[in-house]
């Protein structure tokens, strides 16, 4: 995320199609920045190479799983864009499987995990239709021991509720679902400020979120597909909406770094996460996880 070519418009009522086919046409026109961007060679170079988040998210993960963590256990991995984390999971042990509406993005996933000698399976289509489409693509009654989402999801989404409902089916009874992404106080954040002003709405009421921007938020490259849509999801709709689907929240935690560079005065920390500067840190929130499971 940058600043933005024109000002965002909130409060926009678009249909789910008009406002999925912009996204798509977008994160489609993404996918050939991000495989300069992503740093994929260094998964080539070196085998034990995970991406930053993924290393992030294994040790909260594995506090959920078994004693092996993910060796030989079954995950779906939602909105798996180009597959830098879906085959660090793979590396981490699990048999993956991808899911994502970008064809052209799937298409260079399956390219790093085959020069990675990745064994994935993908799957082509809407999150929000993610318990059919496993069916219909890799067979009926396919389920995971772990159903695994992470940053820049849910902002994508305009129904919870469903979204939840896929998660809840794509699990075994004791599944595990995992999520990490942007918080969404940090969403309301304007990020073009000199110090931490809230601009953007934090509450959700169906509306959408209109943007218009070139830039992605890695590299330098440019998007000719400019419009997206994007909606708040408060955390409070976020936890309802699992609870709702059957599952029972275990865990929740609330980072203080984020794996893109939100604003531009934003430090780059070692490990490559970015953070507020100094004391603002602890003002904004950058991230939530919650790790919840599908009862036995
Ligand atoms: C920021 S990426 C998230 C993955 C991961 N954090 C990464 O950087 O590789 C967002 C992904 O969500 C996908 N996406 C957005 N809306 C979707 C939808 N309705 N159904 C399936 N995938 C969707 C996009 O194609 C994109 O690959």
């Amino acid at each position: 995320m940058g600043v933005p070519d024109q000002e965002p418009v909130d409060g926009v009522d678009v249909d789910w199609g008009t406002a999925r086919a912009a996204n798509l046409a977008n994160w489609d026109d993404r996918v050939p920045l991000h495989v300069e961007a992503y740093g994929l060679t260094a998964f080539l170079e070196d085998p034990r190479h995970l991406s930053t988040v993924v290393s992030k998210d294994l040790p909260v993960l594995e506090k959920h799983l078994p004693p092996g963590g993910l060796a030989g256990l079954d995950v779906c991995h939602l909105q798996c864009h180009i597959g830098t984390d879906t085959v660090s999971l793979a590396r981490a042990g699990a048999r993956v499987v991808g899911v994502d509406f970008s064809a052209p993005a799937l298409r260079e996933a399956a390219r790093l995990a085959g020069s990675l000698g990745i064994d994935a399976e993908w799957v082509h289509g809407d999150v929000l239709e993610a318990r059919a489409l496993v069916d219909t693509t890799l067979g009926p009654e396919r389920t995971f021991d772990v159903v695994y989402t992470s940053i820049g999801t849910i902002g994508w989404l305009d129904d919870l509720g469903a979204w939840a409902r896929q998660i809840a089916e794509l699990l075994r009874p004791g599944g595990v679902f995992y999520i990490r992404d942007g918080h969404p106080m940090l969403g309301t954040i304007d990020e073009a400020r000199a110090e931490p002003v809230a601009r953007y709405r934090y509450f959700s009421d169906g509306r959408a979120l209109q943007w218009d921007e070139a830039a992605t938020y890695i590299g330098d490259g440019t998007v000719t597909a400019t419009r997206t849509y994007e909606w708040a999801h408060p955390i409070s709709e976020v936890v309802t909406v699992l609870l709702d689907a059957g599952l029972t929240i275990e865990a929740m935690h609330e980072g203080r770094t984020l794996p893109w560079r939100f604003a531009e005065r934003m430090i780059e920390l070692p490990d490559g996460d970015f953070a507020w500067p100094g004391a603002e840190a602890d003002i904004v929130p950058c991230t939530f996880t919650i790790v919840a499971r599908r009862p036995v």
